[in-house]
């Protein structure tokens, strides 16, 4: 007995010795961490930091066939989705928020009033599309449902499958938007499957590259006059991963850690759903580029950026880097008239969970503060394209912050556009516009109505009153002048900083397990977190010492082992779990 014991260990301790060895020479694979492209100009007493209507950006990338649809000014805009704003819509999202046996996987939705109506897009549009036109965008991103123009599996054609009246609403809808001076950003696919596909599996089954692509051929047809720029998929990845691996979006079969990990695979369903979403982007790049169309074509790609909470994670993050950041687009590259990017910040992993770290800034729905990864990001993926696609162009077609107190949207909002602005001023990166997430609170997916991302408040209890917050008018201001100024960063920073100095806290509606990990779980109501003290404003955040790593490692071995011990005693679950409140 005791041979095998001194077996077991020795055979530990070499394992244990390799792994770390391993970790230590992937490091330097993470690449720089530390930005200081203001730095330089930062002090040199100018007032106007960003002038984005200097530039023509239309100059910035190689002519190719496709006209640029900006004329050169750059485009701000905000972006929406049809499952977060439309009303009268019987969709999977509204089936699976239901619940089932007395599980409801949707958080903060029961206990929200008349949930269903969303933000009444459907039946009363004008109201979002004046907010938008008030806001001074010049382009307004919307999609249009799937399965609401499709509601039924298309086995004869899609013309015959078709809701004609819902077709021509949504013709009504983006006239309007056209009326009120704005751009149209049309999304196909925004993580809404018809009931239907899902019924039979969705994308891990290839009838639904055809089904697609019949429905963009369809939508080219019926709306092709109105739309600037077409987004066929928006965060391919951030779906498959969700609806597939880990089963937290509908239909929602939940699955434990090992199976979902083993999904998320070039082998398992994960690549196979990537690979089928891939060639149905590329049938449908083909058809909506058919006949004399000045409309561009481009996904929306989500782009965090991704570190090790400890040394040991080293190799977690960096295949997590690998499956998610140049993969889909390196598929598609061919087929692309622009990169939209969707950048949120930064995620902290270990192991299988993303990190809540005391120290830093996080939104509402658990997305880390990193303004310097939105510039790194577009930096990455111009270096790599430029060479091949010299008149490929980025959009950032998402970049938002959930907080129900606008104190930390608004440098959120002003450092993310200096990085946008160091993008196309120092590097040269051509970047066409910026879209904010988004004009009013919505439905946020399983979060439901936790997190607040919109720029404009609503009371759902007094049918959807709309308050627009300060950043509202902050961007606004930015939208009419194309300015970012000096006098706004420094205002907005120390509104902020006088909050920390009162102690002041923010709501957060993330689940967080005893060891800090979060899950993939939103919570009903949103608990009270410490502004961090951070300063992570463009261009300031410090490189992270590598002994921080070192340290981080045995934490991350000693959760290991308890994790072990707790699934050995028949916890397997770690998933915080909660019982929905329904206090209306
Ligand atoms: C929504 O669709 C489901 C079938 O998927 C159906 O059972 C239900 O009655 C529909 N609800 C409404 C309000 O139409």
């Amino acid at each position: 007995m005791a041979t095998y014991l001194r077996l077991f260990v020795a055979v530990f301790w070499s394992i244990a010795f390799l792994y770390i060895l391993v970790c230590a020479c992937l490091f330097p694979l993470l690449g720089s961490q530390h930005n200081s492209f203001l730095d330089e100009d930062d002090d040199d007493g100018r007032e106007v930091l960003a002038d984005f209507f200097k530039f023509n950006t239309c100059s910035l990338a190689a002519p190719s066939g496709n006209s640029c649809q900006s004329d050169g000014k750059f485009v701000f805009g905000v972006a929406t989705a049809p499952a977060h704003v439309e009303d009268k819509l019987n969709d999977s999202w509204l089936e699976f928020a239901k619940g089932h046996d007395g599980h409801y996987p949707v958080r903060a939705w029961l206990n929200v009033h008349a949930p269903e109506n969303r933000l009444k897009f459907w039946t009363q549009p004008e109201v979002e599309l004046l907010l938008a036109k008030e806001l001074g965008v010049t382009a307004f991103r919307l999609g249009v449902d799937w399965g609401r123009i499709i509601p039924v599996e298309p086995l004869h054609g899609v013309e015959e499958a078709a809701d004609k009246e819902a077709v021509e609403h949504y013709k009504w809808i983006l006239r309007r938007v056209h009326d009120y001076g704005m751009k149209v950003m049309l999304t196909l696919f925004h993580h809404s499957l018809p009931k239907w596909a899902l019924q039979y599996g969705g994308w891990t089954d290839q009838r639904t590259i055809g089904y697609f692509t019949s429905f963009a051929e369809y939508a080219k047809q019926q709306f092709g006059d109105y739309v600037d720029y077409w987004v066929t998929f928006n965060e391919p990845h951030i779906f498959v991963l969700l609806t597939h691996c880990s089963g937290t979006w509908p239909p929602g079969s939940k699955r434990s850690t090992l199976a979902s990990i083993g999904c998320f695979t070039n082998v398992g369903e994960f690549g196979i759903a990537m690979k089928a979403i891939g060639d149905a982007h590329i049938a449908a790049y083909k058809v909506l580029h058919q006949g004399t169309s000045k409309s561009m074509v481009g996904v929306a790609h989500h782009v965090g950026v991704i570190k090790p909470y400890g040394f040991l994670d080293i190799p977690i993050a960096l295949s997590t880097k690998w499956l998610t950041e140049f993969q889909w687009i390196d598929q598609i590259q061919n087929h692309l008239d622009f990169c939209g990017i969707n950048y949120y910040g930064q995620e902290i992993l270990s192991a299988a969970g993303l990190m809540l770290v005391d120290e830093e800034e996080y939104s509402e729905a658990g997305r880390g503060v990193y303004p310097d990864g939105l510039l790194e990001v577009l930096n990455a993926f111009h270096k790599r394209y430029r060479a091949h696609h010299p008149s490929l162009k980025y959009i950032i077609t998402e970049n938002g912050f959930a907080d129900s107190r606008d104190l930390l949207r608004r440098p959120y909002l002003l450092e993310h556009l200096l990085a946008a602005y160091t993008a196309l001023k120092q590097q040269g990166i051509p970047l066409e516009g910026y879209f904010h997430w988004t004009l009013s609170d919505n439905w946020e997916w399983a979060d439901g109505y936790c997190p607040k991302f919109g720029l404009v408040a609503v009371d759902r209890i007094h049918e959807l009153k709309r308050h627009p917050r300060p950043s509202y008018y902050l961007y606004q201001q930015i939208t009419k002048t194309g300015l970012v100024t000096r006098k706004q960063r420094e205002r907005e920073w120390n509104i902020l900083q006088s909050e920390i100095k009162r102690g002041g806290s923010r709501p957060f509606c993330r689940a967080v397990d005893d060891r800090q990990r979060m899950w993939a779980d939103g919570l009903d109501k949103p608990t009270m977190r410490a502004i961090a003290e951070k300063d992570w404003r463009f261009g300031k955040s410090p490189t992270q010492d590598l002994i921080v790593y070192v340290l981080r490692s045995f934490e991350v071995i000693q959760t290991l082992i308890l994790d072990v011990i707790q699934v050995l005693g028949g916890r397997a679950n770690l998933q915080s779990q909660h019982e929905p409140m329904r206090d209306l």
